[in-house]
């Protein structure tokens, strides 16, 4: 191949025509315990305001020890179920960059956790992206008959795989679940899915990347050392990166679906840093008011940040029925994606 690939056209991608994924459910989890900067501060050489003005994040929650992804992803998707009214879905999905382990999948044990043993469950491994592929994902099966319910959810527990010592990333990310059930519906109907735009740079896998632990290392016989296992990121490269790719990507995803940016009336970004949110919807030419935001309350939580945002606002009214939603997400791999969905406005909240 000569030179770099041309990543200025990503992967867009049409629904089938017939029958089209509709949300019906929403629901998020986040661990009670709330770890603030100043909290930070006792252990790492940095301040309340550098992680304010840096990053946008006030506080977070952390998983307490002994706590895994999948309790999260379970607590999220039986919110996610209940807000749908209940009863059974065919498949589970579960995105994540933090699996409970290397190996199985953590959607089985997810399921099972939910009282759905024997359906359909697999992991989706695009780290904060995952979410945006995993409803692409969902998407597919729901139009080729493979489900006619599927669960996906969004859950991260990124506070077990972040050094603490390291005061780039450890200021940032944190742990949380979202999660959503889409049904087959049409795509003319409110709540409908529209077209997901996916792509990927693996020539930057470098940037965001736990080293160690996995096939690449192991095959050398070489066994993990402490270093290996942590998350690492070269944050000023990345955040470069995420500002054009969540852009473009979002851009395509409002072209397939023929809305223009004014038509948008929430933006919801993968919540990786607020500068970034803010230099995106500026990019493209949404309002500040309509971009929507939950960062300071939660940092950056990963795989579970859309969905978990998605949640909370419709928890809180924001969305009317009909109104047009807009996420898009960027993350290591690289890997980005962007879709388009409308409010149903008919889903159950509370106990
Ligand atoms: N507290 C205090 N100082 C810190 C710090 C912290 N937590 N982290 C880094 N610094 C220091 C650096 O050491 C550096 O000091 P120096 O100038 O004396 O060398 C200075 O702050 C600037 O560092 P830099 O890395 O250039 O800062 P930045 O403005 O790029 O902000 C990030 C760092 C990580 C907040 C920023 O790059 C970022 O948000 N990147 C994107 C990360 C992201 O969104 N990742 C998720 C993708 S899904």
């Amino acid at each position: 191949m000569n030179g770099h690939p041309d990543l200025s056209a990503a992967t867009a991608v049409a629904p089938a025509a017939g029958r089209a994924a509709v949300i019906a459910g929403v629901g998020s989890w986040v661990p009670p315990r709330i770890v603030t900067n100043e909290e930070l501060t006792r252990y790492l050489d940095t301040s309340d305001e550098w992680i304010r003005s840096r990053t946008g994040i006030a506080r977070r929650h952390v998983v307490d020890p002994g706590v895994g992804t999948a309790a999260l992803a379970i607590e999220a998707g039986a919110a996610a179920l209940k807000s749908a009214g209940g009863g059974d879905v065919d498949s589970v999905i579960v995105a994540t960059a933090t699996p409970e382990r290397l190996c199985p999948a953590t959607a089985p044990q997810v399921a099972a956790g939910l009282g759905l043993s024997g359906v359909a469950a697999h992991d989706v491994a695009a780290v904060c992206s995952g979410f945006v592929y995993a409803l692409n994902s969902a998407a597919g099966q729901i139009a080729t008959g493979t489900a006619d319910r599927v669960l996906v959810i969004g859950a991260d527990a990124f506070s077990t795989i972040v050094d603490p010592m390291d005061r780039q990333t450890a200021v940032i990310f944190a742990d949380g679940a979202g999660a959503v059930v889409l049904r087959a519906g049409s795509a003319s109907e409110p709540g409908a899915l529209g077209p997901c735009v996916l792509g990927s740079d693996g020539e930057l896998a470098e940037l965001i990347m736990i080293p160690g632990g996995g096939s690449a290392q192991r095959s050398t016989g070489q066994l993990p050392g402490p270093d290996d296992l942590w998350f690492h990121m070269r944050g000023r490269d990345v955040y470069r990166y995420a500002v054009e790719h969540t852009s473009n990507a979002a851009l395509a995803a409002l072209d397939r679906a023929g809305w223009r940016p004014a038509d948008v009336d929430c933006f919801i970004p993968h919540q990786a840093n607020a500068r970034i949110c803010t230099a995106v919807g500026e990019r493209i030419g949404i309002p500040a008011d309509r971009v929507a935001s939950n960062i300071e309350r939660v940092g950056n939580t990963a795989a579970a940040s859309i969905p978990l945002l998605i949640a909370e606002s419709a928890a809180t009214g924001a969305f009317d029925p009909g109104a047009r939603i807009l996420i898009a997400a960027f993350g290591g791999g690289l890997a980005w994606g962007a879709t388009t969905f409308t409010w149903p406005g008919t889903l159950g909240f509370g106990d």
